[in-house]
């Protein structure tokens, strides 16, 4: 198997868990080399040749293409999100290799919640406008891929701060923090997230699948859950409506009935993954 942006928070999780049955190379891109037992490559998803060389060299069975920017993560979000994710389709139709490309639950705008499969995206930012794109980019280089669409990703190993670091920094600072009551996700715990993906590669369906956590929480309600496990005091968190002037999509819990009855892998809420946390710590 590759793993692009093995180097992230996502494709580090999809290595460790693909060690089990796999025999995994994965890349960076800055950030360097971090796990044993992975064969680590730098690439840059932008250089078409340098995607074709190397699936070209190694020629895996498997893709699992989490590489990305996330907004706030650089300028070029077209460049690295479609043109990168075109690139590793192209690559990975080249040589035959199973795609597991992931998508975002904001391709959505937000207006009617539990999103289903066959519900047609219409991103309102530029993050989920490059995602929508790097979509079609797949689908037309790679028409055996799976495209699956992750809700938030957060996790408690080894850190709660992947998810919750400015939130626990703005309390310490004395900051009131004021988080939305009306934005709604279904968070996915990393790990089981990892299990799902490796589950796909060697699976052998296609088209687009929703894998989100088995409970929707506002992002006021996920805030105060990652600081309290966090062991973080909450008593100056406020919960206020999105304002009016931000464009962000507000409901994009999805319908993940069909992921749940065509995987193994659970898919828990994030009050489950919470719990097994602090029974563990
Ligand atoms: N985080 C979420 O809540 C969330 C929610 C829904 C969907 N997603 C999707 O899930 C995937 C993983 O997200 P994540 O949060 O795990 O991301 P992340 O931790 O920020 O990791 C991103 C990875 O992409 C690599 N990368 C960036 N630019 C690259 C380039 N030009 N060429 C090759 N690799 C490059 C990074 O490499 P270096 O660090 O080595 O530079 C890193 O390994 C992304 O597709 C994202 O859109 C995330």
């Amino acid at each position: 198997m590759l793993v692009t942006g093995g180097s992230g928070y996502l494709g580090g999780w999809v290595a460790r868990v693909a060690l089990d049955s796999w025999e995994v190379s994965a890349t960076f891109h800055t950030s360097g080399a971090v796990e044993t037992g992975i064969a680590w490559r730098q690439l840059d998803v932008r250089d078409r040749a340098a995607v074709e060389s190397l699936v070209g060299e190694i020629r895996p069975q498997a893709i699992v293409h989490t590489a990305a920017l996330n907004p706030g993560q650089g300028d070029d979000l077209r460049g690295v999100n479609v043109t990168g994710s075109g690139n590793v389709a192209l690559a990975a139709a080249s040589v035959g290799a199973r795609l597991v490309h992931v998508s975002t639950d904001v391709v959505f705008d937000g207006t009617k919640g539990n999103y289903s499969e066959t519900d047609r995206p219409a991103p309102l930012t530029e993050y989920a406008q490059t995602k929508a794109e790097a979509e079609d980019a797949v689908t037309s280089a790679a028409a055996e891929a799976v495209i699956i669409r992750s809700s938030l990703i957060y996790g408690w190993r080894p850190t709660v701060a992947r998810a919750a670091q400015w939130m626990i920094d703005a309390v310490k600072r004395g900051e009131t923090l004021r988080l939305w009551s009306d934005e709604l996700r279904c968070p996915i715990w990393v790990e089981s997230l990892a299990a799902a993906l490796v589950e796909l590669a060697a699976s052998d369906e296609t088209g687009f699948l929703h894998l989100g956590g088995d409970q929707a929480v506002s992002r006021y309600e996920f805030g105060i859950k990652l600081l309290q496990f966090a062991g973080v005091e909450t008593t100056r968190v406020e919960s206020i409506p999105t304002p009016p002037n931000v464009e962000r999509p507000l409901d994009c819990t999805m319908d993940t009935s069909l992921a749940r009855s065509l995987l193994h892998t659970p898919l828990p809420g994030l009050d489950e993954v919470l719990a097994r946390g602090d029974a563990i710590r």
